[in-house]
């Protein structure tokens, strides 16, 4: 079954929308000839209707990092699914373990807000993955199990036909250690099979699952060699255009 990679980057806290929009700009000359792998930035909120029409023309895609899941309302400081589609947003990354760490968000939300993000068209990245000390206590795949199982709860495969999922090993965020490539190959290879249980081989077959944490130029080939990796979600090596072309162009490296 072919699965178009996904290189995706979180911006995360960084950049003015000037910024943004110059980094977008250069990504796009460099992004040109890309045809073979999907490419998409995820900026901050501020930043996302203006890099949403510096990239209009191009073959970049755009993403939101977060969304609220009501529709409207009183709800001071958040943003809709809704809002964030209207601005340009065509993915929304959901569950992000630094939400999860900071911001107080739970399976429960999580779920929220991926059945917003298909409400409004958008196209989920579902991030997950287990702390140092989970995996330390070998609780690995029953975390990943839970966060899977309880944030897609409710959900049809039919809705979820444009879902990502993305392993991101808490461990391995931002702090340069990557997961080795047989740590990596371990839980993408669960995840099929997690997605094959819980809806079925072909949706399983079709779902792009991506690695994040401590991705670069220097081991995204790698990773990128593993069956059941389908793309990345790359942090801090995704704000610079220059190094994050590297990574999008991980096959002539
Ligand atoms: P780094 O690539 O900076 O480790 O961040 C990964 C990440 O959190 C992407 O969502």
């Amino acid at each position: 079954m072919s699965r178009i990679p996904l290189i995706a980057g979180n911006w995360k806290m960084y950049k003015t929308g000037p910024e943004a929009v110059e980094t977008a700009l250069d990504l796009e000359k460099l992004c040109l000839d890309i045809t073979d792998v999907e490419v998409m930035i995820a900026p901050t909120y501020l930043s996302l209707p203006l890099v949403a029409t510096a990239l209009r023309d191009s073959n970049i895609k755009v993403g939101v990092q977060n969304l609220y899941f009501e529709e409207q309302g009183a709800f001071t400081g958040e943003v809709s699914a809704q809002m964030t589609k209207a601005a340009g947003a065509e993915y929304a990354i959901i569950g992000h373990s630094e939400r999860r760490q900071y911001f107080g968000e739970t399976d429960l939300s999580v779920s929220k807000k991926i059945k917003a993000a298909i409400q409004s068209n958008l196209k989920p990245v579902l991030c997950i993955g287990e702390t140092e000390a989970q995996r330390d206590e070998q609780k690995t795949f029953s975390i990943l199990d839970k966060q899977v199982s309880n944030g897609l709860k409710g959900l049809s495969f039919d809705e979820l036909e444009n879902l990502v999922l993305a392993y991101e090993p808490v461990w391995a965020i931002g702090t340069g250690k990557t997961a080795s490539v047989d740590q990596v190959d371990e839980v993408h290879q669960y995840l099929r099979s997690l997605l094959e249980k819980l809806f079925s081989k072909d949706f399983s077959g079709k779902t792009r699952i991506l690695y994040g944490g401590s991705v670069n130029p220097d081991n995204v080939k790698e990773l990128m060699g593993i069956k059941d990796v389908d793309g990345a979600l790359v942090g801090g090596a995704s704000l610079d255009a220059e190094k994050f072309i590297n990574i999008i162009k991980y096959r002539d490296l």
